[in-house]
């Protein structure tokens, strides 16, 4: 198998984000064919279309771009905020599918975990980030599903995903998602 590149967002910027541990168990857990590794998503500035029309792009918008455009596929870890996922991840999908004729998201494959303090797993959140994903034509893998609840309960006193049957699920999650971006990629 040809080695991937992919692109994790997480969708909180919170220093001690559960959904960031969560994301970085996935890292730790996926196959080998698969290189993950975490964008930055928290110094974009609110998408304003006069960037574009006045060729004005902040830095970290070029920066970005230019990030999700050479990768091969994308891992979302998401929080939900008020039964949607949050705006900063929002704001990174519209920044990147800009300008127009240029989504640098087109056709490449992603997946979507969501967590939470609560014990439905972000199940909203998770809907909801699938909904862009029809226009920005990234092909979401359908299952498994990955709704992680009570989330701080799964984590050691230094933060990390510990919980055992959480780590196996991950690990099974990311074997599915290995052959997700395969399906996907072989097809372009
Ligand atoms: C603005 C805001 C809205 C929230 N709304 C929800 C919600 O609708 N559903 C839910 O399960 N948790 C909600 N939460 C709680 C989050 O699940 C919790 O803060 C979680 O730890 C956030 O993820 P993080 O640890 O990665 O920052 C909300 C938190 C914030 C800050």
């Amino acid at each position: 198998m040809s080695q991937k590149q992919i692109g994790v967002l997480v969708g909180s910027l919170r220093a001690g984000s559960y959904c960031r541990a969560v994301a970085n168990a996935a890292i730790e857990l996926a196959p080998a064919s698969l290189t993950l590794r975490m964008l930055e998503i928290g110094d974009l500035p609110l998408y304003n279309q006069d960037f574009d029309d006045n060729k004005t792009q902040p830095e970290a918008y070029v920066r970005f771009r230019a990030e999700i455009a050479s990768l091969d596929g994308f891992l979302f870890v998401t929080p939900e905020y008020n039964r949607s996922f949050p705006a900063a991840l929002k704001n990174a999908l519209d920044v990147a599918s800009r300008p127009y004729g240029h989504n640098a998201w087109n056709g490449k494959p992603g997946a979507i975990i969501s967590a939470t303090l609560g014990t439905m797993g972000a199940v909203s959140a998770n809907l909801a980030l699938r909904h862009p994903m029809v226009f920005l034509n990234v092909p979401i893998m359908q299952q498994p599903e990955a709704y992680i609840g009570k989330v701080d309960s799964l984590l050691d006193e230094h933060g990390k995903l510990t919980n055992a049957s959480t780590r196996k699920f991950l690990q099974t999650y990311m074997e599915a998602f290995e052959r997700w971006v395969h399906t996907i990629s072989d097809a372009h």
